[in-house]
């Protein structure tokens, strides 16, 4: 698994926004649809902000974007200030040119009783756009990518998982409380995140460092959803020093 250590996570984070945005431009040209896989939290932030910058430029478009996010809380409405969907429109969605038909979150807001269709739906989606050319992945404390918590099965795909305590304690904040922080969530699976064409995953300061150590140089084990990152063929992890700092 091929990893790059940057000095400090803005350098990198533009670097990532160019990537992206430079498979976004080749699409164009080619007359195709660009098929991004999405994640929130803090990690992707100066990403998103840095691809809201090239676009108030006039130098990038999102016009041939079709965008799937990997997860959001179960249940949660839309209007929460700690939604996914939220965070997705404040961060980037609200500032660019993309068809709003184009932007996919999975939905807290569905009845239990059908969630299961709903994440078949969501699956069937992504693969009628033909899969996700560039996933972009930030890594919880926990190992997990997407809310794949320590167990998630490498085949499994979009489902409603129960959330890891540390998750729950490591959002408490956010959320006033570890009371208020859902105790369920909506995600794409580990295979969802496997079959994409291109995946970077973000890792930014000293907390990560024990769980990217783990990812990299540990074994392949559900016990660290992220290591089954190692069998993807094209994925990068980037790092700044801190996240680094347990590599050998
Ligand atoms: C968010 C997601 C999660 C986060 C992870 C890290 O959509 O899928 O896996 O990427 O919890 O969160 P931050 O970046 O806030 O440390």
């Amino acid at each position: 698994i091929h990893s790059e250590i940057f000095p400090d996570s803005t350098i990198a984070s533009k670097l990532v926004a160019n990537e992206i945005a430079t498979l976004i431009k080749q699409k164009q040209q080619e007359g195709n649809l660009c098929v991004l896989g999405l994640a929130t939290g803090s990690s992707p932030i100066k990403v998103y902000e840095e691809l809201v910058s090239l676009h108030k430029s006039g130098e990038l478009s999102f016009s041939n974007v079709v965008t799937f996010n990997l997860d959001e809380y179960y249940p949660m409405d839309i209007e929460h200030q700690q939604s996914y969907y939220h965070f997705m429109h404040q961060h980037l969605f609200d500032h660019i040119d993309i068809n709003p038909e184009n932007i996919n979150i999975p939905d807290g807001t569905v009845p239990l009783e059908e969630m299961d269709q709903y994440c078949i739906d969501y699956e069937m989606k992504i693969k009628q756009y033909g899969g996700i050319d560039f996933q972009l992945l930030g890594i919880g404390r926990t190992g997990h990518i997407g809310f794949n918590e320590p167990g998630s099965h490498p085949n499994s795909g979009t489902r409603i998982i129960t959330l890891d305590h540390v998750t729950r304690s490591d959002a408490s904040s956010d959320f006033n409380g570890m009371e208020n922080v859902p105790k369920k969530a909506v995600t794409m699976g580990i295979n969802t995140i496997m079959k994409s064409r291109r995946v970077l995953l973000l890792a930014w300061g000293h907390k990560k460092a024990t769980v990217v150590k783990q990812t990299i140089e540990g074994q392949i084990t559900p016990n660290i959803p992220a290591s089954f990152l190692q069998q993807h063929k094209n994925t990068t992890i980037i790092l700044d020093d801190e996240a680094a700092s347990e590599l050998t």
